[in-house]
C-alpha cells in the first residue's frame, strides 16, 4: 500500500512541469523548443537540411562534412577531460579556449566551428556549455535521432581543462580507463562511441595516414564518413560493421593502430554491435540515455535544473509599459506548443487589477491576433508552435488598477467554446505589476517605472557575453545601475533612469532588489527588451 502511494506521488510530481515566469527556465525552454522561425535564434538552420556544413570561408555546402557531426564531437571533446573522482572537468564550455583546441587530441576545426554556432547566445540563464550540449542535441534530433532530454545549468569553465580525450593511437586499455575516469562502463564505451560515429567522417587533413584524401580534395574540408549514410542517425554504423560491409575509417584505416573503432567494438565479442544492428529502437533508446548521461557530465558543484519540458501555453515578451501620461500599455505574445493552424481560433488574454482583491473581480480581455508567419518548429519539425499577440500593444491599463492574475481563453471555433488555460490553476502573475520599463526605454536613455511601495533599493540592468574571441567573460561593466531621477507621480511611479548610449548589444535581463531579494522582469524569448 504505501509504496503504491509513493509511486503514485512520484508519477504526480514528475508530471508537474514548471511554471512562468522563471527566467533561468524560460530561457532554457526557448532554446529547447524553440529552434527555428519565428522568434527563435534558428540555430537549427545550420543543420537544416542536416547534411549543411559552413565552412570557415562563410560558403555553405551539403554532402561533404557536416556541421551536425562538428557539434556531436565538440560535445564530446568538452566533456572528456571529465574525471569522476576529483569531479574536475566536464560539459563547461572550456573547449572553447585555443589553448585546449590546440592540444593533439583536439585536431580538426570542429570546435571553433560549433563555439561560433551558439556563443552569441549566451547570458545569465544560458552558458556556452549548455549551448554545446543543446547542439548535440539538435543535431542528434534533426538527424533522424531520438529526442535527447536536455537540462540546463551548466557553468562555463574560466580557464582550460586538464587534457584527456581519448586518442585513435591508444590502447583498449587506456580507452577503458579513460571512459572509466568519465563516468562509463566499457559496455557504454561501446554504445557512446558508435552512438558518435553513426554522424560524420574521418578528415584526411586530420589523419593522413588513417583515410584516403578524398575526391573533393581538402577544398570543402570533405572526409570518409564512418557508415554510408554521411549524417544520418541510424544504426547503419552497426549494420555495416556486424556484416563486414563498413567503411568506417576507425575499423579498417589504413593504419592499424589507429583503428580504435575496431578494437571497441570488438571488445565484448560483438555482443553490443550485433544487438544495435539487429534492433534500431535499441540503439536510438541506448543513445538518447547515454548521450544524455554525456552531456549531463558536469564537474563537481554544478547541479543541472530539471528536464526541460515544453510549457504549452507560454507567453512571451508580456510586458508593461508606464507611459508619461500615467496609463500602462500591457503588450506580448502568447505561444501555443505543437498545435497546428486554425483560421477559427481566437485567443484572448484575460485578466482582473490587482488593486481588486474579492471574490468577484471584474474581469478585462484582449485578442491576441495572429498571422501565419508567426510559427516556430523544433526537431526538425515534429513540433509546431504558434504565436498569437501584439509587442507594440493589446491593450492600455489604468495605472491605479493594475495588472494583477492573467490567463488565456483558446476558443478553436467548433462550438464548444473558449478554454481557460492557467498552468493547471496554478494562473498566470508576472512578479509584480509596480515595476515595469517606462515608454522610451529604447533608446539612449533607459527607463523603469518602480511604485513606491516597493522601496526598491536598487535597480539594474544585468548582461553577460564574451569577448569578441570567446575566450574570456568581457571586461566591460556587465551590470548598469539605473537611479531615481524624478519625484513620485501621482500614481506613486518613480522613474529610475540610466544614460547607456543605447542598450547593451548581447542579451541581458532588468532587475530590481526589494526588500533583500531580487525580482526579474520576465524575459522575451530572445531575451532582450527592445
Ligand atoms: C575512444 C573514443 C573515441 C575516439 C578515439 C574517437 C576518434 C575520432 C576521430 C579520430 C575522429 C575524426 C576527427 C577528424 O577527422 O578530425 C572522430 C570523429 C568524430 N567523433 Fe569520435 N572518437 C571517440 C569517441 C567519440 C564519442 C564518444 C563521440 C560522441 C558521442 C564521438 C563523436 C565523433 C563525431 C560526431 C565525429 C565526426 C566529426 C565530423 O563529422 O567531422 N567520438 N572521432
Ligand atoms: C573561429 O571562429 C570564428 C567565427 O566564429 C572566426 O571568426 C575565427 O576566424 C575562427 N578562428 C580560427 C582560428 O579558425
Ligand atoms: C601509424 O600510427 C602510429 C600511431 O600514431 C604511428 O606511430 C605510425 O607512424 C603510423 N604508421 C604509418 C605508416 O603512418
Ligand atoms: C564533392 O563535393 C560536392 C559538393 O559540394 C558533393 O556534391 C560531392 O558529393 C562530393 N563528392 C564526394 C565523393 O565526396
Ligand atoms: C566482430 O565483428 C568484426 C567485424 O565484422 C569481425 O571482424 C570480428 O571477427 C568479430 N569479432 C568477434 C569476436 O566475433
Ligand atoms: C496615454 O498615451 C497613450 C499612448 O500615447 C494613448 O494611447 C492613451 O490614450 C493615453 N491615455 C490617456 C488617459 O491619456
Ligand atoms: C516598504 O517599507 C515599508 C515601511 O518600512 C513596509 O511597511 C513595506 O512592507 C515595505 N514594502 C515592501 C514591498 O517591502
Amino acid at each position: 500500500m504505501a509504496s503504491r502511494l509513493f509511486a503514485s506521488l512520484a508519477i504526480a510530481r514528475s508530471a508537474l512541469a514548471y511554471t512562468w515566469p522563471s527566467p533561468h527556465l524560460d530561457r532554457l525552454e526557448a532554446m529547447r523548443w524553440d529552434q527555428l522561425g519565428y522568434n527563435s535564434f534558428d540555430t537549427a538552420l545550420f543543420v537544416t537540411p542536416c547534411d549543411r556544413y559552413i565552412h570557415p570561408d562563410e560558403k555553405g555546402y551539403t554532402g561533404v562534412r557536416s556541421n551536425a557531426g562538428d557539434w556531436v564531437r565538440t560535445a564530446y571533446h568538452d566533456m572528456a577531460p571529465h574525471n569522476k573522482e576529483d569531479g574536475s572537468g566536464g560539459m563547461d564550455g572550456s573547449i572553447r579556449f585555443w589553448e585546449e583546441q590546440a592540444r593533439p587530441e583536439n585536431p580538426g576545426t570542429h570546435f571553433n566551428n560549433s563555439v561560433g554556432f551558439v556563443a552569441g547566445a549566451i547570458d545569465r540563464h544560458f552558458s556556452l556549455a549548455d549551448g554545446l550540449a543543446l547542439l548535440l542535441i539538435m543535431a542528434v534530433e534533426n538527424c533522424g535521432g531520438p529526442e535527447i532530454d536536455f537540462r540546463g545549468g551548466r557553468i562555463d569553465a574560466t580557464e582550460p581543462n586538464n587534457a584527456g580525450v581519448p586518442e585513435p593511437d591508444q590502447d583498449l586499455d587506456s580507452h577503458e580507463a579513460a571512459f572509466a575516469r568519465q563516468g562509463f562502463t566499457p559496455e557504454e564505451m561501446i554504445g557512446l562511441v558508435a552512438c558518435g560515429h553513426t554522424m560524420g567522417s574521418v578528415q584526411h587533413a586530420d589523419f593522413p595516414d588513417q583515410v584516403a584524401e578524398s575526391p573533393n580534395g581538402t577544398d570543402y574540408d570533405a572526409g570518409v564518413s564512418f557508415d554510408s549514410s554521411l549524417v544520418a542517425f541510424d544504426n547503419t554504423v552497426a549494420t555495416e560493421y556486424i556484416d563486414g560491409t563498413t567503411q568506417n575509417p576507425l575499423v579498417v584505416g589504413l593504419n592499424d593502430t589507429k583503428n580504435s573503432d575496431a578494437r571497441i567494438f570488438s571488445l565484448d565479442g560483438n555482443q553490443t554491435m550485433s544487438s544495435f544492428a539487429k534492433d534500431p529502437a535499441l540503439f536510438a533508446s541506448t543513445c538518447a540515455t547515454l548521450l544524455a548521461r554525456m552531456i549531463d557530465t558536469v564537474p563537481a558543484g554544478v547541479t543541472l535544473t530539471e528536464v526541460i519540458r515544453p510549457l504549452p501555453v507560454k507567453p512571451s515578451e508580456l510586458k508593461l509599459t508606464y507611459l508619461t501620461n500615467g496609463t500602462i500599455s500591457l503588450s506580448g505574445e502568447v505561444r501555443l506548443f505543437d498545435v497546428t493552424e486554425n483560421e477559427a481560433r481566437t485567443v484572448q488574454i484575460a485578466w482582473t487589477d490587482s488593486s481588486c482583491t474579492g471574490d468577484d473581480c471584474a474581469v478585462h480581455r484582449a485578442t491576441m491576433p495572429h498571422t501565419t508567419s508567426m510559427s516556430s518548429s523544433a526537431q526538425a519539425g515534429r513540433y509546431t508552435n504558434l504565436w498569437y499577440g501584439n509587442t507594440a500593444g493589446l491593450a492600455e491599463l489604468d495605472a491605479a488598477k493594475g495588472f494583477g492574475a492573467f490567463w488565456f481563453e483558446i476558443d478553436e471555433g467548433n462550438g464548444a467554446g473558449p478554454t481557460k488555460k492557467d498552468q493547471d490553476g496554478a494562473g498566470f502573475a508576472l512578479p509584480t505589476d509596480k515595476f515595469m520599463l517606462a515608454e522610451g526605454t529604447c533608446g539612449p536613455t533607459v527607463a523603469v517605472a518602480v511604485h513606491g511601495s516597493l522601496n526598491a533599493t536598487r535597480v539594474f540592468i544585468a548582461g553577460d557575453a564574451f569577448t569578441a574571441d570567446n575566450q574570456a567573460q568581457a571586461s566591460s561593466p556587465n551590470e548598469f545601475d539605473l537611479s531615481p531621477s524624478s519625484d513620485a507621480d501621482e500614481h506613486g511611479f518613480v522613474l529610475w533612469t540610466v544614460e547607456l548610449g543605447g542598450l547593451p548589444g548581447y542579451s541581458y535581463g532588468i532587475l530590481a532588489e526589494i526588500d533583500g531579494s531580487t525580482i526579474e522582469l520576465p524575459q522575451n524569448e530572445r531575451s532582450d527588451f527592445c
